[in-house]
């Protein structure tokens, strides 16, 4: 019943388009924009992996993706068609390489960095399914933890009338990523991790998988801060639709840093500091207001005593019906109450009050966030309406490989950068997309720039714009690579693996229009891969010892 009074408040204050922060000055909140291959990006990367032996991560994965259109859930849609890692495996991947450099720095061998994965009864048993399958991808029981979520009744009119699913039973809907605060509390999560010494509870989402290049200078940016809550941003364009980290100021000076969605921000500008709204800076060529990418950095220890409140971690809710017309009474489809994470600083300002110490992290958008969000459709016309990027399986993936090549090429220095080169640009799907070389460099190489240095940059390494390259073991490292074609190269952690003087030539992994007898993860990005042609060295994870790769990728025993 509750839920009904509530909805319906929330729905006559949408009917009457009030915008709940009414009367406050928005204004830049505190914090600091990182680019990557710069000293202060490196020193960030350094400190965070000093503070991430103390890291938990949670990833977010109730929402059911009817806008990607997946059949399965997203956690189990592959990152990139090349080695097929899917989502989960991905970060578990990342997580796992984070945590055998921190057992390594402390000396520790049992240390352990904690998962836990917010589901909800649309994506539950698949998630629980896609980890017993693969054996939690590596992670130890007990270190992977489901926290289910409830739904909520849909609404089907502006009088919060429940919508019936059928004859018999009422239809539901996702409550929104705002219920893990509440679920980590009664979990007793937090409360676990922090007897167990952590410090840090770092949220991600579902299908970012960019993300993990931002986890660690985020941690060093929240220690030397003292934040309790650090957002991961992206530079965002003014009138972008995207939420955007503001501080707002009320008439008796109180204020609170949290996400405001971008129809809100405008109207508050224009109403108070800046006449014009939501304006370009003429020196960045974006808004001042930093984009919200939605990860976000907790401080354990006033999290959880946040989350022991009153509130008990329930974050405040708020309704987004779609009108029918200008009426707006009728909904397009149902709606219901929702909550969402980012609005944690509400929280804040009740238990710790002006104390509260929230900012953001700003990283360059190819470095940090690419989801895989719409379908093929939506990500066209979006695109072809309005140029934004389309936020396809399609897009995320080329994105991914992107990010790997302008990494190598930042931390290479001149003469390697000038050996790789831009692949074609071809259209799938009606997408265009930057369709090479799909390079792929995985955590356990390299999870910071000195590392991909190291590991890569400092090499010679030539690759041309269709080629394909894969580097995945804890022990590879390149120091002269001449690739036109695909070189796979996977080795075990135990195994010490050198590419020099390579030179590998064949016709190469090529990409090809999905058809219609494509599987699904190929027809959700309009390509598939044609993996004929190239080399493939898989030295197999009890390899142990000393390896030169070198010639066409012939394996010597050193
Ligand atoms: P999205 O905005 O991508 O929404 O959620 P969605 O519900 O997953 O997808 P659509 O709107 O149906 O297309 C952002 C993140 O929040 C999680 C998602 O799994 C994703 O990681 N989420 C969303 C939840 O965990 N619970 C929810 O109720 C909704």
């Amino acid at each position: 019943m509750a839920y009904i009074h509530k909805a319906r408040d929330l729905l006559r204050a949408a009917v009457a388009q009030e915008n709940p922060f009414e009367g406050m000055t928005p204004s830049v909140p505190d914090g600091q924009t990182l680019t990557y291959g710069s000293s202060e990006f490196a020193a960030a990367e350094e400190k965070g992996l000093r503070e991430a032996a103390h890291a938990t991560f949670v990833v977010v994965a109730g929402g059911l993706g009817e806008r990607l259109g997946y059949g399965g859930i997203k956690l189990a849609l592959p990152v990139e068609s090349t080695t097929s890692t899917t989502y989960l495996e991905f970060y578990a991947s990342y997580i796992l390489a984070l945590q055998a450099r921190a057992r390594h720095r402390t000396g520790d061998a049992s240390l352990l960095l904690p998962l836990a994965i917010m589901t909800s009864d649309d994506t539950d048993s698949q998630t629980r399914g896609l980890l017993e399958r693969n054996n939690n991808f590596g992670m130890q029981d007990g270190q992977v933890t489901i926290i289910k979520q409830d739904k909520v009744p849909a609404l089907q009119d502006s009088e919060a009338r429940l919508a019936p699913a059928d004859t018999y039973t009422l239809d539901t809907k996702p409550h929104g990523h705002g219920d893990v605060h509440h679920l980590l509390l009664r979990s007793g999560l937090t409360a676990q991790w922090l007897a167990a010494g952590k410090k840090w509870v770092f949220f991600l989402q579902d299908t970012n998988a960019l993300v993990v290049n931002s986890v660690l200078p985020a941690l060093a940016v929240s220690a030397t801060h003292g934040y309790d809550m650090n957002s991961i941003c992206i530079p965002r364009k003014a009138g972008e639709a995207s939420g955007a980290i503001t501080k707002l100021t009320t008439r008796n000076g109180d204020s609170i840093i949290i996400n405001v969605e971008y129809n809100q921000l405008d109207p508050l500008l224009r109403a108070t500091t800046y006449p014009d709204g939501d304006t370009n800076d003429q020196s960045t060529g974006c808004s001042p207001f930093p984009g919200n990418a939605n990860n976000i950095v907790m401080y354990l220890p006033n999290y959880h005593r946040v989350l022991q409140g009153e509130a008990q971690g329930v974050v405040e809710e708020f309704v987004n019906p779609k009108f029918k017309d200008s009426s707006r009474t009728a909904f397009t489809k149902p709606t219901r109450l929702e909550c969402m994470m980012q609005d944690f600083p509400k929280l804040l300002a009740k238990e710790i009050g002006g104390k509260a110490r929230v900012g953001f992290t700003s990283f360059e958008k190819w470095l940090s966030f690419s989801p895989a969000k719409n379908s093929l459709e939506a990500g066209a016309k979006a695109f072809a309406a309005t140029g934004v990027p389309p936020a396809t399986a399609s897009s995320a993936e080329m994105d991914f490989y992107r990010a790997h090549l302008l990494k190598i090429r930042a931390v290479s220095g001149s003469r390697a950068a000038a050996n790789l080169l831009d692949g074609p640009i071809s259209s799938f799907a009606d997408i265009p997309l930057e369709t090479g070389p799909r390079i792929i460099v995985t955590p356990a190489v390299a999870v910071t720039s000195k590392e991909l240095h190291d590991r890569v940059g400092k090499g010679r390494i030539s690759v041309t714009g269709t080629s394909t390259l894969v580097l995945d073991g804890a022990g590879i490292s390149v120091e002269s690579l001449d690739l036109d074609g695909t070189f796979i190269l996977r080795a075990g952690p135990r195994a010490r693996v050198t590419v020099r003087d390579a030179k590998v030539r064949n016709a190469g992994w090529c990409l090809a229009p999905a058809g219609p007898d494509a599987a699904e993860e190929e027809g959700i990005r309009g390509f598939r891969v044609i993996k004929d042609n190239g080399v493939v060295v898989d030295l197999g994870m009890d390899a142990e010892g000393d390896f030169l790769v070198t010639g066409n990728g012939e394996v010597v025993k050193q």
